[in-house]
C-alpha cells in the first residue's frame, strides 16, 4: 500500500453520434471534454475509510475493522468481476446503507464501496484512507460525470494498492499510465458504472480513461487518429433525467416495434461511420463543405433520437434557437433533457456565437463554448492543481 497522497483527474465526454445505438452493438463516436473530475486519496492509519463528495454534500466514514468483518465473499476475489444486480443488492444489505441507494447520491456511495472492497481485498488488510472527489461536470446531464467518478476511483485505488505503478516521475506535474494499466483502470471503472447505471455500454468510461476522440463498438475502442479540433457550444438544458430509464425507453420501443426501430439504429450507425470518414478527411485537408456534411449528420441524428423516444421539449427548443442563428444541434448522451451540442463552424464571427449563447441563456440553459479532445485519466503532483472548482470549494 502506497503511503503518499494521490491526486488524479479524469475528463467528462460528449458523444458526437451513436448514443443509445451503441447499447445495441452499433458504433459511437465519443470525445473527451475539457471539464474534469478530480480525486484526492490520502492514506492514513486511523482505522477509518472516508468518502467526501463536496459537490453533492456526501460525507461518509466507515470503520475499516467493521468492513473487514463483513462477509464480502460474494464479490469473488481475483480478476475484475461484473457486479450482478443480486451482488449490488447484497452489498447494500451488508454495508447497511441508510440513505435511499437508488438515488444518484446513494449509487455514488455504493459504487465507491464496491470498488474499494473489490480492489483492496487483495491487500492483507483493508487500507485506511480518505477520498475526496470534486468535479467541474454537472451531474445527470449526459456529460459522463459518473464515468469520470468511476475512472478516478479505479485509478486511485489501483495505484494506492500498488496493482499499477504511480507513473508520476520526479519533476513532472502531470503524468498518464501505460496502456496496460489504462486497460485495467477502464475495466474496473466499467464495473463502477455498472453499479450506477445497470447496463451501460462502456463508452463513457472508455473515453474518460483514454481521452481524445474514439470510436467505440461492443467494448472495442479505436482512437481516432489526429481528430480535427472542433469547437462546439455545449448547452445544459438543466432538465434532469436518468440514463438508466432512457436506455430502458429505447429497449422497450425496440421490442415493441422491431421493424421500425432496428432500421433507425442501423441508420444511426451509418451516421457515425460517415462522421468518422469526414473527420478523417478533415484531418488531412479541412474544407468548408466538411462542416456542411457534419451539420446534415447532426440534424438527421437528432430526428432519429427523437423517434427513439429520447427527445424532450427543452431539446427541441435548443435546436430551434440555434437554427434561428444558422447553427445545427443535437442532444448528446442519454437525452430526455440533459445536454445538447451545437457545431461552431470556423467561419462564424464572434458576435454570432455570443448572440446564440445569449439566446440559449435566456431560455434558462447553461452554455459553454469549448473544444473537444482533452487528455484522459491523469495523475498530478498534489500541489499542481488549482482548479476553479477547487477554489470554489475552499482549496480542498
Ligand atoms: C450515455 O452517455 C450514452 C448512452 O448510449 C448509454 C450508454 O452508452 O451506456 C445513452
Amino acid at each position: 500500500m502506497l503511503s503518499e497522497a494521490l491526486l488524479v483527474s479524469a475528463p467528462g465526454k460528449v458523444i458526437l453520434h451513436g448514443e443509445h445505438a451503441v447499447v445495441h452493438g452499433k458504433v459511437a463516436l465519443a470525445v473527451a471534454l475539457n471539464l474534469r473530475t478530480f480525486l484526492r486519496l490520502q492514506p492514513h492509519s486511523n482505522g477509518k475509510v472516508g468518502l467526501n463528495l463536496p459537490n453533492t454534500g456526501i460525507k461518509r466514514v466507515w470503520d475499516v475493522a467493521r468492513l473487514q468483518l463483513l462477509d464480502t465473499s460474494f464479490l469473488e476475489p481475483g480478476d475484475v468481476t461484473t457486479p450482478t444486480p443480486e451482488q449490488v443488492e447484497k452489498l447494500k444489505e451488508v454495508v447497511d446503507l441508510p440513505e435511499d441507494s437508488a438515488n444518484h447520491k446513494g449509487l455514488a456511495v455504493l459504487a465507491f464501496l464496491y470498488l474499494y472492497l473489490s480492489i483492496c481485498r487483495k491487500q492483507r488488510a483493508l487500507p485506511s484512507l480518505d477520498i475526496t472527489v470534486w468535479s467541474e461536470l454537472p451531474t445527470g446531464a449526459g456529460l459522463g460525470s459518473s464515468a469520470a467518478y468511476s475512472v478516478c476511483l479505479a485509478a486511485a485505488l489501483l495505484t494506492a494498492c500498488e496493482e499499477i505503478p504511480n507513473p508520476l516521475r520526479g519533476g513532472e506535474s502531470t503524468s498518464r499510465w501505460a496502456t496496460e494499466d489504462l486497460e485495467l483502470i477502464n475495466k474496473w471503472a466499467f464495473q463502477g458504472e455498472r453499479v450506477i447505471h445497470g447496463n451501460p455500454s462502456g463508452v463513457d468510461n472508455a473515453v474518460s480513461t483514454w481521452g481524445g476522440a474514439l470510436r467505440y463498438q461492443q467494448g472495442k475502442i479505436s482512437p481516432l487518429k489526429r481528430p480535427p479540433a472542433l469547437q462546439i457550444l455545449l448547452t445544459n438544458t438543466r432538465v434532469p433525467r436518468s440514463t438508466k430509464a432512457l436506455v430502458a425507453v429505447v429497449r422497450s420501443r425496440l421490442l415493441k416495434f422491431p421493424e421500425i426501430v432496428a432500421p433507425l439504429l442501423t441508420s444511426i450507425d451509418a451516421i457515425s461511420l460517415e462522421c468518422e470518414r469526414v473527420l478523417g478527411e478533415m484531418a488531412a485537408a479541412p474544407a468548408p463543405e466538411h462542416y456542411l456534411v457534419l451539420e446534415e449528420l447532426i440534424d438527421m441524428n437528432q430526428h432519429h433520437l427523437s423517434a427513439l423516444g429520447v427527445g424532450h421539449a427543452s431539446l427541441d427548443q435548443l435546436c430551434r434557437v440555434t437554427m434561428a442563428h444558422g447553427l445545427h444541434s443535437k442532444l448528446t448522451g442519454a437525452g430526455g433533457g440533459g445536454c445538447g451540442i451545437t457545431l461552431l463552424r470556423p467561419d462564424l464571427e464572434l458576435p454570432d456565437v455570443e448572440a446564440t449563447k445569449q439566446a440559449l441563456t435566456s431560455c434558462g440553459f447553461d452554455c459553454w463554448e469549448t473544444s473537444i479532445g482533452a487528455s484522459g485519466v491523469s495523475v498530478h503532483l498534489d500541489t499542481s492543481l488549482d482548479t476553479p472548482v477547487q477554489q470554489a470549494l475552499g482549496g480542498l
